[in-house]
């Protein structure tokens, strides 16, 4: 009888009970509580939903004790039974079962999760568990939800989603220190009459790397498809061990032909409110979740960086205001440093209470292809710095003139060799353009307000970390 019946899931369940009607849901059992009165309640996630299912199993039941010994905290189970409006307060309906299998037995004793007080440090060691606690669920869905909120994004305003490279034979792409993708024996690799190691007979007849960024062949799609984003894994291979990096994280990166920085700066304000807005919305439950448990203002928060607009100002401003703030740093601020988060924070937090755009750095701390000012000393850059994070967005308008983008690599002693293609975006029919990246994760740790940015990602990677 039961596999004819419908599987909805709990969230439907929840949400649209069909009352009175006889249906079938499979989970994981959160908790176990067996009453005198002889019945057991038994809280149900299938992970479609925050909330749980109660199931009622009577002792009628036949084989009511040894279900009841085999059932734990993680076993899976089947259940098929009535949806009713629920006898005790807490939930509106509950299942009253009928028939109980269960599908995989969970050994209490050896089960990493029935502890008492998990800390987030703890969970890191279990990724591949850790989903099945009330955290790392919600995260998981806010995530899914903030992902088909960037594409929702796009695609109503026209953008083309760009399917960048992963594995890159470009050397230097201005965003940090580079993962090698190699096929060539470790231990004993051709080497050249110089002695170093010869990568034209590896595998793509070039030296390779993981990319730090779409954002160079984003540009090349944007020089004819008009405006595009990439949203793909990038990874770095910095010894950053902090909790805002990660060495391999996702970035979405929009590029659009004919805007300046101005335009940039609007399309990231408006995206960055689109996705806060977007969840706010559909994960009402979680989102709540997040303020009783991990960060009481964040509801606050969120809807204040709504109503209010982003706060615009060059880097020579910042620093005006950094050094005239009377605040010690533990980094001394002055013109030309690359701001720390402690500078960062301390704009969009204390001085201006609301997201910080920063324009026009000094070029010395900026990638290559930034748009040079007619100052000569700053580039078209834009960080926009986020309470509670700091930086969640890099970008720029691109110099689009051939000449002062070879004088600027050239001044940075790089070879235009492996860019030439790049430097042909420049000579066929070139038109300013501008883009940035968004730190994936950043954005969901911003979103939920969780401290440590290796929670918010399924699986982390981070120096000296590589679980599964
Ligand atoms: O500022 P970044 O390095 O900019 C770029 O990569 C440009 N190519 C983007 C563009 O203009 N298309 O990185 C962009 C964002 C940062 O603001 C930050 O949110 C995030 O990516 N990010 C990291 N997130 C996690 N771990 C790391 N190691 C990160 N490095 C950067
Ligand atoms: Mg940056």
């Amino acid at each position: 009888m039961s596999e004819k019946l419908p599987e909805p899931g709990i969230r439907s369940l929840l949400l649209n009970p069909p009352l009175g009607s006889e249906v079938k849901i499979q989970g994981w059992v959160r908790t176990k509580r067996e009453s005198k009165a002889g019945l057991a309640f038994l809280e149900i996630n299938d992970g479609s939903y925050f909330q749980n299912l109660q199931a009622v199993v009577p002792a009628t039941l036949p084989d009511y004790a040894t279900l009841m010994h085999g059932i734990n905290v993680g076993t899976s189970v089947s259940i098929v039974g009535k949806l009713v409006p629920s006898q005790g307060g807490k939930q509106a309906v509950e299942l009253q079962a009928a028939e109980v299998k269960i599908v995989g037995a969970c050994d209490p004793g050896a089960f990493p999760l029935g502890k008492q007080k998990m800390t987030y440090e703890y969970l890191r060691d279990f990724t591949h568990l850790r989903s099945r606690t009330n955290t790392f669920s919600a995260i998981a869905r806010v995530r899914n939800v903030l992902a088909m909120g960037i594409h929702e994004f796009f695609q109503t305003r026209g953008f083309l989603w760009l399917h960048t490279p992963i594995i890159t034979g470009n050397d230097a792409e201005g965003a940090g220190q580079m993962f090698r993708v190699t096929t060539l024996d470790m231990e004993k690799p051709p080497r050249g009459e110089d002695g170093k190691v010869d990568f034209a007979k590896d595998f793509f007849g070039q030296g390779a790397n993981l990319t730090v960024s779409g954002q160079l062949e984003a540009e090349a799609y944007a020089c004819s498809m008009g405006k595009v984003y990439t949203f793909g894994p990038t990874f770095r291979a910095e010894n950053s061990n902090t909790s805002r990096h990660l060495a391999e994280f996702w970035m979405v990166e929009p590029e659009v032909a004919f805007n300046d920085l101005d335009a940039n700066a609007r399309l990231a304000e408006d995206f960055l409110k689109h996705l806060l807005a977007t969840v706010l919305e559909k994960c009402p439950l979680e989102m709540d979740f997040f303020k009783q448990r991990i960060e009481a203002g964040i509801l606050d928060l969120l809807n204040g960086v709504l109503k209010k607009p982003f706060q615009r100002l060059t880097y020579t401003e910042a620093v005006d205001v950094l050094k005239k703030s009377g605040e010690t740093f533990k980094y001394a601020v002055e013109w030309g440093i690359d701001l720390q988060s402690e500078h960062e924070r301390y704009l969009t937090e204390k001085v201006f209470q609301a997201p910080v755009v920063l324009t026009d750095y000094p070029k010395d701390i900026k990638a290559f292809y930034m748009k040079m000012n007619p100052d000569g000393k700053t580039v078209r850059a834009m960080d926009v710095l986020v309470p509670g994070i700091g930086e969640i967005i890099g970008g720029s308008q691109r110099e689009d003139d051939l000449e002062k983008l070879k004088a600027r690599l050239a001044g940075m002693g790089m070879h235009a060799g492996g860019l030439e293609w790049y430097l042909d975006l420049r000579r066929f029919g070139s038109v300013p353009h501008a883009g940035f990246g968004l730190g994936f994760e950043r954005l969901v740790q911003f979103v939920t307000g969780m401290g440590n940015i290796r929670d918010v990602i399924p699986f982390p990677r981070t120096p000296g970390h590589i679980r599964i």
